[in-house]
């Protein structure tokens, strides 16, 4: 059987599986399935800074006491939810022996700091730094966000001594250049791409609704192009794949592009965590069929500079391959 192991931010995973961060993540027996069916790490259920402020604005809404007992209440939920995060990364790396990655969602430039800090003292062996938030105004400029983004990813990597990675949205004009940036102040990998909530529209009732929180089985070719650009052209840091990796025979394409690792999750949601073992022995299999001892040896092997014809990635128009079609 070829070996299916992984370097991934400086971390040894057994395998380049990996389930991703959601609720299932933060469920020790769970994490306990996904160990034994072979995943190589786990990413636990983000710690959100917008979801603290507003369980504490809700509390402090409902309190009639005086004015400045608001603060203590956002004080309080604030460091609690901090608190059950560490203490659930504890009992998380108490009952398994793969790496645990921790998960950071926040939107304030010093909450980050201390997020982060508390989160690798309680021994997560990295954390992946989910970093969006919906630009909602006329006068801040991309680039802007993204000096900010770079300033808050640089500060985290100073601050702990744990490998950090970034989530990140799909939505850069310049994505290479990003990358690169992130890069260059010491993440370690990239997280290509987040797949957001998606508000959709009720026209009957006239009103705003969710929609499926979980992809489908061709979403996965939304990362596959600008993974294998990445992939090719910015050194020094790895890249993890997440969305729409339904299938081992996606993983194997997302490894092809230039992925290090694969992250589940709506796979996981719908047929639970032992199809983790389904994709390690696919991945196995496929590398014995094709002669390769390693995964090594297919990582990027189809990325943007390693085929006779890149321009095959660059083509974004339909029109030469489907002027015609009628
Ligand atoms: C129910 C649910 C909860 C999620 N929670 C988080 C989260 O807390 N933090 C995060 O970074 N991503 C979260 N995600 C996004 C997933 O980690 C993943 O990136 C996304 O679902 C795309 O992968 P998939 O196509 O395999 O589902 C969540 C996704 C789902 C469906």
């Amino acid at each position: 059987m070829a070996d299916i192991s992984v370097k991934y931010m400086g971390l040894d995973l057994k395998s380049p599986i990996i389930a991703g961060s959601c609720s299932l993540t933060s469920d020790v027996a769970k994490v306990r399935e996904a160990e034994a069916a072979g995943a190589g790490a786990i990413v636990v259920k983000s710690l959100f800074e917008e979801q603290i402020h507003s369980e504490a604005g809700h509390i402090a809404g409902q309190s009639h006491d005086y004015a400045e007992s608001a603060d203590y209440i956002h004080y309080f939920v604030r460091q609690n939810s901090i608190d059950s995060y560490c203490e659930n990364v504890r009992q998380l790396k108490n009952a398994t022996g793969i790496p645990v990655i921790g998960s950071i969602n926040c939107y304030t430039d010093g909450e980050w700091i201390k997020f982060a800090k508390e989160i690798a003292s309680a021994g997560a062996d990295a954390l992946e730094v989910n970093i969006y938030s919906m630009p909602v105004s006329l006068k801040r400029k991309s680039a802007d966000v993204e000096k900010e983004d770079i300033a808050i990813i640089k500060d985290i990597v100073k601050a702990v001594d744990i490998p950090v990675s970034v989530k990140i949205s799909s939505y850069f004009t310049a994505l290479p250049y990003f990358i690169d940036k992130l890069a260059s102040v010491g993440a370690k990998a990239a997280v290509m791409f987040n797949r957001f909530y998606m508000p959709d529209i009720d026209i009957d009732r006239m009103e705003i609704v969710p929609s499926s929180p979980f992809s489908s089985k061709d979403e996965y070719v939304k990362e596959l192009r600008s993974i294998a650009i990445v992939s090719s052209l910015v050194r020094n840091i790895d890249i993890s794949a997440t969305t729409g990796i339904h299938s081992p025979e996606s993983a194997v394409k997302e490894i092809l592009a230039g992925a290090t690792t694969v992250q589940l999750c709506s796979v996981l949601f719908k047929s639970g965590m032992g199809v983790i073992r389904d994709f390690n022995s696919f991945i196995s299999s496929y590398l014995d069929k094709h002669g390769f001892g390693s995964l090594r040896e297919i990582t990027g092997r189809l990325n943007y500079s390693s085929i006779s014809e890149p321009d095959k990635f660059e083509r974004t128009q339909f029109a030469k391959i489907f002027g015609t079609a009628k």
